[in-house]
Formats: structure tokens, sequence, C-alpha cells
């Protein structure tokens, strides 16, 4: 799913009581899908590919993330405002050419990175939410590059971006993927460009699964492990204040 409702179980429900770790989960997921992590029946890529190939190219379905219609599209706008606060925040930050990772059907290309940036570039991996994205942005100036692609293994050019933007879509790569991929994001950006990452956080110090799309609801300390393994420095870190209490905690991290 986009946002995350807090589960009663999270940290102790059906799949996280199977792992002690992460790790075991990754080595469970190895295991079942004989090292075939896009195996639609049983891949931790290709479950989650399955899912997001259903979910509506719309506002509410990219941020409730769900195949049967939902109304979390009515939170964009606050995370829309706290998101730009925090961009702005960031002094020293370049205006030039960004990048929005896992961007949906481009909501928030068009209401908060368009505006700030020269050229913004989109990634995204199901075909539908790219091709809405493009109708989405036709009428934006800065609109650049719809790139069809996934985050584990699309490559980013070397010193090019003075952002790369990545909402909601973290918790979608393994922990090694994640790294992989903040390492290069690091190699991409500008000598004024962050990366930018808004994701939802266990409430608990309990990580937690999401059976239906595959999304891990990491723990704060696992990120700040993640982000220390890709050699980044947080320069801010910031939590979404407007949002459903019911929800994960949505934090958004300036990474360098
Ligand atoms: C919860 S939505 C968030 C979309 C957008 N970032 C937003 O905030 O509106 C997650 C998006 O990530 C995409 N996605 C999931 N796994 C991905 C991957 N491995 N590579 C690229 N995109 C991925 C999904 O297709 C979906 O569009």
């Amino acid at each position: 799913m986009g946002g995350k409702k807090s589960r009663k179980d999270a940290g102790g429900g059906k799949d996280t009581k199977k792992f002690r770790t992460v790790d075991e989960l990754w080595t469970h997921m190895d295991l079942v899908s004989k090292g075939d992590p896009y195996n639609e029946e049983c891949g931790w890529y290709g479950q989650s590919a399955v899912y997001w190939s259903q979910v509506p190219a719309t506002v509410d379905g990219v941020l409730t993330g769900n195949t049967h219609g939902g109304d979390m599209g009515k939170w964009h706008e606050a995370d829309i405002e706290e998101s730009r606060q925090f961009i702005e925040s960031i002094r020293d930050g370049g205006r030039g050419k960004c990048i929005d990772c896992g961007a949906g059907m481009g909501r928030v290309t068009r209401d908060l990175l368009c505006p700030l940036y020269s050229r913004c570039d989109v990634l995204e991996s199901q075909s539908h939410m790219l091709e809405q994205a493009e109708r989405y942005l036709a009428d934006q100036p800065s609109a650049g590059d719809f790139i069809l692609g996934r985050l584990e293994s699309v490559p980013l050019p070397p010193r090019t971006y003075d952002l790369v933007f990545l909402e909601l879509a973290a918790m979608y790569l393994t922990d090694a993927d994640l790294v992989t991929f903040l390492k290069q994001a690091k190699v991409s950006l500008t000598k004024k460009g962050f990366i930018f990452l808004k994701e939802n956080c266990a409430k608990s110090d309990k990580y937690d699964i999401d059976p239906e799309d595959n999304g891990l609801l990491r723990t704060e300390g696992q990120f700040a492990a993640l982000f220390q393994a890709a050699g980044l420095t947080m320069v801010r870190e910031a939590e979404q204040q407007k949002w459903p209490h019911d929800y994960a905690t949505l934090k958004m991290y300036a990474l360098r």
C-alpha cells in the first residue's frame, strides 16, 4: 500500500513472527523463489509488481495503494505542502534537474517538483502509471524524460541531479538493493544536490511486512543503518505532521 495503516500486530504478525530479523526474510524469499525475485508467484519483486499492476493510476490509487478504491488522496495536499517546506529548508540545495523515483502517476512530480525544479525526470516501473504520468504532466514545461524502469536496476547518470526524490517506494526494495540504489543516487548528485527519502516508518522498534504488496515497514533504526551502509550523511529529518493518526509515521530524510 502507499500510506500504511499501523497494524496492531506490527512486529508480531504472521510474517514477522516467521522471521526474527529482516535478513531471515530475504534468505527465505530467496529460497522459495529459487533465486528469482521476479517470480510472480513467490518472488519479492514479482509479487509486488503483480499487485501494483492492478492499482488504478490515480492520486487515491498511489496514496491508498489499493486495488479496490480508497480515499487517501485527501491527504495529498498536506503531503505536498510539508515536503515543500522540508525541501526549501535545505538552503544550499540546487534547483536544476531532479528525478522522481517510483513516481506512480506523477502526483508529486506535478504538484511539488515541477514548480521547484527546472527539469523533472520521472522513473516508474509500471507502464500504466508512467503513461498516466505523461498525460498528467503534459502541460508542465519542466517535465523531462519518462523512464520505464525499476529502482533496483536502472542506472542513474553521475553528477546530474540536484534532487533524487523517493517517496513511498523505498519500502519495496530489499535492504541490499536499497543500499545499492542509494549509493548510486549519491553519485548522481551535483555538488548542491541531495536525496529526499519519504517513507512509512514503524511506530515501535519492530519492523512489519504487508503481505498484500510486499511493502516493508522499516524502523527508523533500520533506515539509519541502511543510510550508513550507503555512505550517506543525514542532513535533516522530520516527521509529516498532518497525516492520519492510525497510519504509520511518515518520515522525511535529506541525505548526501
Ligand atoms: C505507493 S506508490 C507511490 C508513488 C509516488 N511516489 C507517490 O508518492 O505518489 C509506489 C509506487 O512505486 C512503484 N514501484 C514499486 N516498486 C518499484 C520498483 N522496484 N521500482 C520502481 N518503481 C516501483 C509502484 O509501481 C508505485 O507506482
